[in-house]
């Protein structure tokens, strides 16, 4: 049955869902990578899309951008359509200097300035976490196909325009890798459910030294990313 955020009928999505963030990216995945693909929603123009990879049932679809939006999404695919793992495939801006732009984080946890955690957790830390699965299968992906990965940290950030000059600096001296705007979310939405859920994030933006991808490159290192994700996802049934 449909779902407030998405028109799919039950079956329509694989037990693995990429998630990036821009849905045309979903498009984009759903196109080049999967065998059979086919459109399962359009709702809000977060398009959704199901196929096979390497034989195996998978789903993309786009989690919009920050904290409410994965949360929403990722509880619907959870709730109503079977989705068992979900594996977010994002950019993020690396705050530690030896961090160049390109690199591949996956990201073991997540730390976040947004209050859903600490709600789960009735006001304590929560300590969110990716699934240790998931991210075995990640990591051995991204080995087989001798692309290096850095596993850390990551902090999900509500904002993009931080309001304090020095944010990034008190976060990178507590040992945060880089921030994105959805990991965190999407781990508690996971580990409340008893589901799996992964984040890979590639440093599009260093924001230590001002380097930012140029267009082929974002192209390139998507290709990487995709690849790990969609290796490890073909790891489950
Ligand atoms: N901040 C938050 N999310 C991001 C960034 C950033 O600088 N770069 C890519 N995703």
């Amino acid at each position: 049955m449909a779902t407030p955020h998405i028109a799919a009928a039950p079956g329509d999505f694989a037990k693995t869902v990429l998630m990036p963030g821009d849905p045309l990216r979903a498009k984009m995945i759903a196109e080049r990578y999967f065998d059979d693909a086919r459109q399962v929603t359009d709702v809000r123009n977060m398009l959704g899309f199901t196929g096979t990879y390497k034989g195996t049932p998978i789903s993309a679809m786009g989690s919009g951008m920050g904290v409410p939006s994965i949360q929403i999404y990722a509880s619907e695919l959870f709730d109503s359509y079977g989705v068992e793992r979900i594996m977010r495939v994002g950019s993020c801006g690396a705050i530690q200097p030896d961090l160049p732009i390109r690199t591949l984080i996956i990201a073991n946890g997540a730390g976040t300035d947004s209050n859903v955690n600490r709600v789960r957790a009735s006001g304590h830390d929560y300590g969110a976490t990716a699934d240790f699965a998931l991210l075995r299968a990640a990591v051995e992906a991204a080995e087989a196909a001798s692309i290096k990965a850095v596993v850390g940290r990551i902090f999900t950030s509500d904002y993009f325009y931080h309001p304090n000059d020095d944010e990034n600096e008190k976060l990178a001296r507590a040992g945060f890798l880089a921030v994105e705007m959805e990991a965190a979310a999407l781990y508690g939405v996971a580990i409340e459910r008893k589901k799996a859920a992964l984040t890979l994030a590639t440093v599009s933006d260093q924001l230590i030294t001002g380097e930012a991808m140029t267009v082929q490159e974002r192209q390139d290192t998507l290709d990487q990313m995709i690849r790990v994700a969609l290796d490890a996802a073909a790891t489950f049934e």
